[in-house]
């Protein structure tokens, strides 16, 4: 993936074979991997997880692409984003993000999902986006809610995860409620 983003403070673009010592230095952290299924075990884990998604084509779908969250003045890496297209055509793509603990409540996830939420219903021209967390995680449902999606679903227990039946909750938003909010 070539995808490169420009926002005021952030560059989000393919992720290296170099980020993997910041990036497991952050996605090691039990609060950002409380809800996640990716859990590092050590830099090694991180080379191959980013070797795993290098090249990968945002228009495939069933997969996972993931760019690197940078700030533009420094280069460093703090955080992520992914982005996964539904089956083939639909344009439907479901998206993740996270952000090192040292760098987050400094508005960094908005900017950043704000960036790549442009470029999906934008560039793109996908109808509908979605994303899918615990309820519990109150920092990603609060941050959907500020980026105006919809909080649209929520199943009981519908999720396996480390061992327990889990709670889902779905948010999403249209492409008309994406241009509706920037008129
Ligand atoms: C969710 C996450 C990406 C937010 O990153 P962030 O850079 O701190 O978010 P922002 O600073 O852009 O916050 C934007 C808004 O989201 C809300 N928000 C973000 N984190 C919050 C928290 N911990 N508690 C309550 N509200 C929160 C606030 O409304 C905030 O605006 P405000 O600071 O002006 O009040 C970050 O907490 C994270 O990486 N969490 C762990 C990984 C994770 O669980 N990812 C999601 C998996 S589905």
């Amino acid at each position: 993936m070539t995808l490169e983003l420009h926002t005021q403070r952030l560059r989000l673009t393919p992720l290296t074979g170099d980020d993997a010592q910041a990036l497991f230095s952050y996605r090691r952290l039990p609060e950002v991997t409380r809800f996640q299924n990716f859990v590092p075990a050590g830099v090694a884990d991180a080379e191959a997880f980013i070797a795993s998604v290098q090249g990968r084509d945002l228009g495939a779908s069933d997969q996972w692409c993931q760019l690197a969250v940078r700030l533009r003045e420094t280069d460093e890496l703090v955080g992520d984003v992914g982005v996964q297209r539904m089956s083939h055509g639909a344009k439907q793509a479901e998206i993740g993000f996270t952000v090192a603990p040292s760098h987050q409540r400094r508005g960094l996830a908005m900017e950043a999902v704000t960036a790549l939420l442009g470029h999906l219903f934008g560039e793109l021209d996908l109808h509908r986006v979605t994303a899918s967390v615990d309820p519990e995680n109150v920092g990603s449902c609060a941050l959907l809610e500020r980026l105006g999606m919809r909080r649209e679903a929520h199943h009981v227990r519908s999720y396996w995860f480390r061992g327990a039946w889990v709670d889902d909750v779905v948010y999403a938003m249209l492409r008309t409620e994406w241009s509706n909010a920037r008129p």
